[in-house]
C-alpha cells in the first residue's frame, strides 16, 4: 500500500505557486488577494479558514478574513458579498460553509460574482465544469483529481464509485471523473443514502471516493484487493487521549482498508491540504483571468 500524501503533494503545489508570485512581484504585477467570510465559531470551519489564510501567507498572497457572529442576518452577508464582488483589490473570495440555518447557502453562493468564485460553487462554474468549459473547479474535487494525477494513478476506463452526493464534493467529483480528460474517463457510479446493495457496488470499484461524513463507514470487506481509496471525511470524534479532546476521523477504516488497497489517502494529511492547494490555484487564476 502507498499513501496518497496530500500534505506533501500540496506542499509542492504551494512551492510552484510561490515561485509564480515571486515572479509577479519581480515584474511589479499585482499580488493575488483572497478574502474569506467566516460566520460563527464552528471548530472545523475555523480550522479550515485559518489554514486557508496561512496558505496565503506561505505563498505570498494577500488575504483578508471577515468574521461574523452566528446571529448575523442574511442581508448583512448578502451585502458583504456584493461589496466583495465590487472591490477591485479582491481577486477571489469564499464564504465558508456550512452557514447557520437562517441563512440560505444557495442564495449566498449564487450572489458571488462567478469571476471571483474561487470555490467553484456558483451554478455558472458548475455548469462550465459539466460542459468541460473554462471556469473555476470546486476546490475539493479538483484537489482530489490533482492528487490522483500527481501520484500517477491511472483512471482511464476504471470503475469509480463515489459515496456521497453533496453539492460540493460527491456530485461535482462524479462528473469530473467521468469527463473525457486526464485524469478522467472513469465509469462512475454515484452512490448515496438510498443506494441499494452499496457494499456490493463498492466492492467492484477500482477507485473508491468516500465522501459521506460518517466516520469509518468504509470497511475492508467493502474494498476490492488493490483498489485506490480516497477518504474525504473529516469528522471530529471524542478522544480523551488527545489534548484537544477529539480526533479527526475519516470515512474509511484506515487500519484494515490500508492492508487491502494499493493506495489510500490518510486523514488528516490527505484531501484537506489538497482542497487548500486548489483554492490557491483558483485564486491565482482569478487574477490572471482579469488580465492583471
Ligand atoms: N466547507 C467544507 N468545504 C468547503 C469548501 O471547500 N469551501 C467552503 N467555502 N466551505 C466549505
Amino acid at each position: 500500500m502507498q499513501l496518497l500524501d496530500g500534505k506533501a503533494t500540496a506542499m509542492s503545489i504551494k512551492k510552484e505557486l510561490k515561485e509564480a508570485v515571486d515572479l509577479r512581484k519581480k515584474e511589479g504585477k499585482k499580488i493575488p488577494h483572497l478574502a474569506a467570510v467566516l460566520v460563527g465559531s464552528d471548530g472545523g470551519s475555523m480550522t479550515y479558514v485559518n489554514a486557508k489564510v496561512k496558505a496565503c501567507d506561505e505563498i505570498g498572497f494577500e488575504s483578508t478574513l471577515i468574521r461574523y457572529d452566528d446571529s448575523v442576518s442574511e442581508e448583512v452577508i448578502m451585502n458583504k458579498v456584493k461589496s466583495l464582488n465590487e472591490d477591485n483589490s479582491i481577486d477571489g473570495f469564499i464564504v465558508q460553509l456550512p452557514l447557520p440555518k437562517h441563512i440560505d447557502e444557495l442564495k449566498i453562493t449564487q450572489a458571488i460574482d462567478p469571476r471571483k468564485d474561487v470555490d467553484g460553487f456558483h451554478p455558472m462554474n458548475l455548469g462550465n465544469m459539466v460542459l468541460n468549459l473554462p471556469g473555476f473547479l470546486p476546490a475539493t474535487p479538483a484537489g482530489i483529481v490533482e492528487l490522483l494525477k500527481r501520484n500517477d494513478i491511472d483512471t482511464e476506463g476504471k470503475e469509480c464509485v463515489v459515496i456521497g452526493r453533496s453539492n460540493i464534493v460527491g456530485t461535482p467529483l462524479s462528473i469530473m471523473l467521468g469527463r473525457n480528460t486526464n485524469p478522467g474517463n472513469c465509469t462512475v457510479t454515484l452512490t448515496h443514502s438510498r443506494t441499494k446493495n452499496l457494499k456490493e457496488i463498492v466492492s467492484k470499484a477500482d477507485i473508491v471516493i468516500a465522501a459521506i461524513g460518517r466516520p469509518e463507514f468504509v470497511t475492508a470487506d467493502m474494498i476490492k484487493e488493490g483498489a485506490v481509496v480516497v477518504d474525504v471525511g473529516t469528522t471530529r470524534v471524542e478522544d480523551s487521549s488527545k489534548v484537544k479532546g477529539w480526533a479527526l476521523k475519516g470515512d474509511v477504516k484506515f487500519d484494515e482498508v490500508s492492508k487491502k488497497c494499493s493506495y489510500i489517502s490518510p486523514v488528516p494529511g490527505g484531501v484537506g491540504p489538497m482542497t487548500i492547494a486548489s483554492l490557491m490555484i483558483n485564486t491565482l487564476r482569478a487574477m490572471d483571468l482579469k488580465g492583471k
